[in-house]
């Protein structure tokens, strides 16, 4: 049996006959920038997450970059982050001009380890980018306890995270402004580039409004400095399609992710911890394993590729080569990058498929 790492065809063929006519409709409106679609769907999402507002942007990159850029972030400012996790919280750090700043992660969670941002915060920091990374929320409680006294912003990067929650309540309106990407592989995913930042803050979404059309309020009137960074209505149309399965998705994820843990239990391996008051959308489910890379050759031998990630840490990638990190800087990041590896999740991946790889890893430990 061959267990494709990704499917998103499948998912596509199970709605093409809601996501046709909504794509039809919006080509014959011929109203193809920041038109009803995108007015719609700001408003499904945000009552999704319970926001008051939600605005429709290129990419999750750039929902993380306005974010900033809308808080003040600046040269002079510091801002703490994860190095475990995709570039992109990184980069919009650097783009800003402001000092990137890494802290390491929890061993069971990945997540920002709370005593690791405490250690790094100066007076300058000016925020703090927690990623809900695998599909669970950071450790927001903790985090907002650091930051809040100092006045220092949370900024939620819930890119792999949409539904997740905590306490109950789903991820994005916990910090100042919170993040999401819309990229295919993502739990809700567009059929190209999305992405869209949340908030509660009316003077934070005026801003945010203004800066994703080049700094307008009104057309050809520039009092930002702003981007060109909306989604498209095609992909919102698409979105809004998606949007009312994500729940039903996120709850397969969440019963596959199940029956790996009862497949899996008794073997030498570490599987996914879940914190307290989280619930868990696992847009990951990982394993870490010691002699990862023989079990990873193990599982491709037998129908089962897998992709590992990240498999090198932020603070060693040749782009952050001129900031002086090394190797031991953040040292849970690097053992996690060797030990992890990441297992087929999708909400189409069959109960078959599942037992398949369930019982591929099995035989690589001789049970
Ligand atoms: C944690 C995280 N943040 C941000 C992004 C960036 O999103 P996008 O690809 O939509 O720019 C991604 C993934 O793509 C991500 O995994």
């Amino acid at each position: 049996m061959n267990v494709p790492f990704l499917n998103l065809a499948a998912q596509y063929e199970a709605l093409k006959s809601e996501i046709l006519p909504a794509v039809e409709k919006t080509l014959a409106g011929g109203h193809y920038i920041l038109g009803p679609n995108v007015v719609a769907f700001e408003q499904e999402l945000a009552a999704y997450v319970g926001t008051k507002f939600a605005l429709g942007v290129n990419s999750g990159s750039d929902a993380l970059t306005l974010a900033l850029r809308a808080l003040g972030v600046g040269p002079g400012d510091e801002v703490i982050t994860t190095p475990f996790t995709y570039i992109a919280p990184a980069e919009s750090v650097v783009q800003m001009g402001a000092k990137l700043v890494f802290a390491d992660i929890d061993p069971e969670t990945f997540t920002l380890d709370p005593a690791e941002v405490a250690r790094r915060i100066t007076p300058r920091t000016k925020a703090i980018i927690p990623v809900h990374l695998f599909g669970q929320a950071a450790p927001l409680d903790a985090l907002a306890k650091l930051a809040g006294p100092k006045g220092i912003h949370l900024v939620e990067d819930c890119a792999q995270a949409i539904g997740a929650t905590k306490d109950g309540k789903r991820v994005g309106g916990f910090g100042a402004i919170g993040c999401f990407s819309f990229y295919p592989t993502k739990n809700l995913g567009a059929d190209g580039d999305g992405g869209a930042i949340v908030t509660n803050d009316e003077t934070l979404a005026k801003k945010l409004k203004m800066l994703r059309v080049h700094g307008i309020e009104r057309r050809y009137f520039h009092d930002l400095h702003g981007f060109n960074s909306r989604l498209d209505e095609l992909q919102a149309a698409i979105l809004r399609v998606k949007l009312p399965h994500l729940d039903r998705w996120n709850a397969r994820r969440a019963e596959i992710a199940g029956k790996f843990i009862a497949g899996l239990k008794d073997l030498p391996l570490e599987l996914p911890v879940t914190a307290p008051g989280n619930g868990h959308v696992y847009h990951v489910f990982h394993v870490l394993a010691d002699r990862r890379d023989d079990l990873q050759k193990h599982l491709a031998d037998r129908g089962v590729p897998t992709l590992i990630y990240y498999p090198q840490p932020l603070h060693l990638q040749k782009c952050y080569a001129d900031q002086g990190w090394k190797a031991g800087d953040y040292p849970i990041a690097e053992e996690t990058s060797r030990r992890i590896l990441p297992l087929p999740m999708y909400p189409e991946l069959t109960d078959p498929h599942v037992d398949h790889v369930i019982a591929t890893i099995r035989s690589f430990y001789g049970k």
